[in-house]
C-alpha cells in the first residue's frame, strides 16, 4: 500500500465523482465513504478501481461479530486496499472482520488492510464524557481502543492527529494511524473539531491522511491535491 494523502471522495453520485476525478491523470488513492456507496453500491468501487486508483472503502462496520465477519468477506471480494470498522464494536467484532476479510481474499492476492476507527474527529472530549460515559480523557480512550485493535491483530486505526504520537509509542510504528481532519493554513474547520495541516500530521506521527472537503471543495482541486502532498512529502 502506498502512502499517497487519501482524497475523500464525499460525493452524492458517479457524475460528481466521475467529473472530479477526470480532472488528474495520475493514479490516486481515494476514500469512498458512506453517502456515495449508499447511492451507488458495489459497482463505483469496481468503477474508480478499474481506473487504476487504491481504494480506502470507510463503511466504518459496527454489528455483532457474525455479522461483520459476514459482511468483510463480502467486502474483501471488491479487492479494496484499506477498509475499517469501530473499534468500538469490540474484540470479537474486530476478530470476526479479521476473519471475514481473509475468507474473502481470493487466493494470491493481497489482503486489504483493517484498520479500527476510534472515536471520530468531529467527537470532542466534553461530548464522549456526556453522550458515551466514558469517564476518560478522550487521548486515553483513543488510546485504549488502539491497543484493544492490536490485540485483535488488526493493522491500526483511524485517529485524529492528536493521538497519533501516543499511539505510535504504545503500538509500534508498523500500526497504522490514519489521520481525518486535515486543513490548509487559514481552511475551514466544517464539522471537524480535532484538525492539523498535512506537515503537521506527518510530525505528529501519521502514517496516512485523509483530506476531503480541503481538495474537493477548493477552486482547483489538483492544484489542491499537490499543495497537500508537497506539504505532507517534505517532512
Ligand atoms: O472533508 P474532510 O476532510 O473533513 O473529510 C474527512 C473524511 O474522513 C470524511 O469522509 C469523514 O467521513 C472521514 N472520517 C472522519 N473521522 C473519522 C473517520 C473518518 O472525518 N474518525
Amino acid at each position: 500500500m502506498n502512502n499517497k494523502p487519501i482524497i475523500a471522495l464525499d460525493f452524492p453520485g458517479e457524475k460528481e465523482v466521475f467529473e472530479f476525478l477526470n480532472h488528474f491523470d495520475e493514479p490516486l488513492f481515494v476514500k469512498i465513504g458512506m453517502e456515495l456507496y449508499m447511492q451507488e453500491g458495489p459497482d463505483i468501487v469496481k468503477k474508480v478501481k478499474d481506473q487504476g486508483h487504491n481504494i480506502f472503502l470507510d463503511l466504518k462496520l459496527h454489528d455483532i461479530p457474525n455479522t461483520v465477519k459476514s459482511a468483510m468477506k463480502g467486502l474483501a471480494r471488491l479487492g479494496v486496499d484499506l477498509v475499517n470498522v469501530h473499534a468500538a464494536g469490540g474484540r470479537a467484532m474486530m476478530e470476526g472482520a479479521l476473519e471475514g476479510l481473509e475468507a474473502g481474499t481470493a487466493a494470491g492476492k493481497e489482503r486489504a488492510a483493517l484498520i479500527a476507527v476510534t472515536q471520530l474527529t468531529s467527537t470532542t472530549e466534553q461530548q464522549m464524557q456526556e453522550e458515551q460515559k466514558i469517564i476518560l480523557s478522550l487521548q486515553q480512550s483513543v488510546l485504549h481502543y488502539a491497543q484493544v485493535t492490536k490485540q485483535a491483530g488488526l493493522n491500526g486505526v483511524v485517529c485524529s492527529v492528536h493521538e497519533a504520537r501516543a499511539i505510535r509509542e504504545a503500538c509500534g510504528e508498523d500500526f497504522l494511524r490514519v489521520t481525518p481532519g486535515i486543513r490548509m493554513l487559514g481552511g475551514q474547520a466544517h464539522d471537524q473539531k480535532r484538525i492539523a495541516t498535512p506537515d503537521g500530521a506527518k510530525q505528529d506521527g501519521s502514517s496516512l491522511i485523509v483530506v476531503g472537503r480541503a481538495i474537493t471543495g477548493a477552486a482547483n482541486p489538483v492544484v489542491a491535491y499537490q499543495e497537500v502532498c508537497q506539504l505532507w512529502e517534505e517532512k
